[in-house]
């Protein structure tokens, strides 16, 4: 959760607060100067000042209030849900969905608002008070937008990080598409292993060179490989691929949530029984790699420049006829 998060859970609450107080009491009658509900007060003093169309209490800003009081309140859950839970890019279509209609009621309201017969009076304090709802708005869009970079073009082998803590649930995401991976049979021949402070601890003292580039990993996922056939068999060979797979699903959902990450097997400078023993793996498995991940120090773009492939795409395509 970053100051953003933090910023904008705080303003949902606001925003239900005014839901529950002042929108229903505005539902169900105007707000005169002897309305006793929890906020009215100081928002009839704060319209009579600013806002005197909103005191005039017309049938359509009535509705329209009636309407943000108990519709909206639901997309400001789902918002705060969001900010507290980082799920923004699980929750990308409602939030983008209702978003749009907010921002749509707003225009609407603030172009009746001045161009009624009584506009705004002093534009400060009613944008002081209007502002924190486009402000909402448009950090909720960049939320939700950071967190749906197309993973294909975002992905690249990463070795900066920063420290910033990658949500436990961004990690279980990606779990859960990497077992979407393709195998046959369905062997599922994949194994997993998130590591914690002992055992990276343990991986970063394989190679004392390698130290300190491996501490400066926030994240590791060791992957293995658990085949009942042998290598040189074709059903082993499809198990590696399956797993392969799986493991780049791993990657791309990272990477669709601004995650960075780096497949890591030779360089880790151990062999790999080593790694093994690190994880406590299962009899027989093998090594498929140490996934580093992060968030990188540079954020991922979609336009980043990837290692130029020498072949590229004509030195390995072939059109039958
Ligand atoms: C099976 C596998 C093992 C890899 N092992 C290493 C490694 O040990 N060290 C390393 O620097 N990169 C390793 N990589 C990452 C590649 O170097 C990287 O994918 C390649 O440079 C292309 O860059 P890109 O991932 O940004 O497209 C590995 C990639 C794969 C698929």
């Amino acid at each position: 959760m970053d100051a953003t998060d933090l910023f904008l859970a705080g303003l949902q609450l606001y925003f239900l607060t005014m839901n529950w107080t002042v929108e229903r009491s505005y539902c169900s009658a105007s707000i005169t100067e002897d309305s006793d509900c929890f906020l009215c007060p100081e928002t009839h003093e704060f319209c009579a000042a600013h806002n005197p169309l909103f005191l005039a209490w017309p049938e359509w800003l009535r509705l329209a209030t009636c309407f943000s009081a108990y519709a909206f309140c639901i997309g400001y859950l789902v918002i705060l849900y969001a900010a507290l839970t980082n799920g923004w890019a699980k929750l990308r279509a409602p939030i983008l969905l209702f978003t749009g209609a907010k921002l749509y009621a707003l225009i609407y309201y603030h172009t009746m608002e001045f161009t009624s017969e009584t506009p705004p009076q002093g534009l400060h304090a009613y944008f002081g008070v209007e502002g924190p709802y486009l402000l909402a708005g448009v950090l909720v869009i960049r939320k939700v937008m950071a967190g749906s970079l197309n993973p294909l073009e975002a992905r690249r082998s990463v070795v900066k990080y920063s420290k910033k803590r990658v949500p436990k649930a961004a990690t279980q995401r990606a779990l859960e598409a990497a077992i979407m991976a393709p195998n046959h049979f369905l062997s599922e021949p994949w194994r997993f292993y998130t590591c914690g402070p002992e055992t990276k601890a343990k991986l970063c003292g394989l190679n004392a060179d390698k130290r300190k580039a491996a501490e400066g990993v926030p994240e590791w996922l060791v992957v293995t490989l658990a085949s009942e056939h042998k290598l040189t068999e074709k059903l082993g060979l499809e198990d590696h691929a399956a797993t392969a797979c799986a493991v780049q699903n791993f990657m791309l959902s990272l990477a669709s949530e601004g995650i960075a990450s780096k497949w890591m097997t030779g360089a880790l400078g151990a062999p790999p029984e080593a790694v093994l023993k690190c994880v406590d793996a299962g009899r027989g498995e093998k090594l498929m790699g140490a996934i580093w991940y992060g968030y990188p120090s540079k954020a991922l773009s979609e336009t980043a420049t990837a290692p130029r492939r020498k072949k590229g795409l004509e030195g390995v395509l072939t059109a039958c006829a």
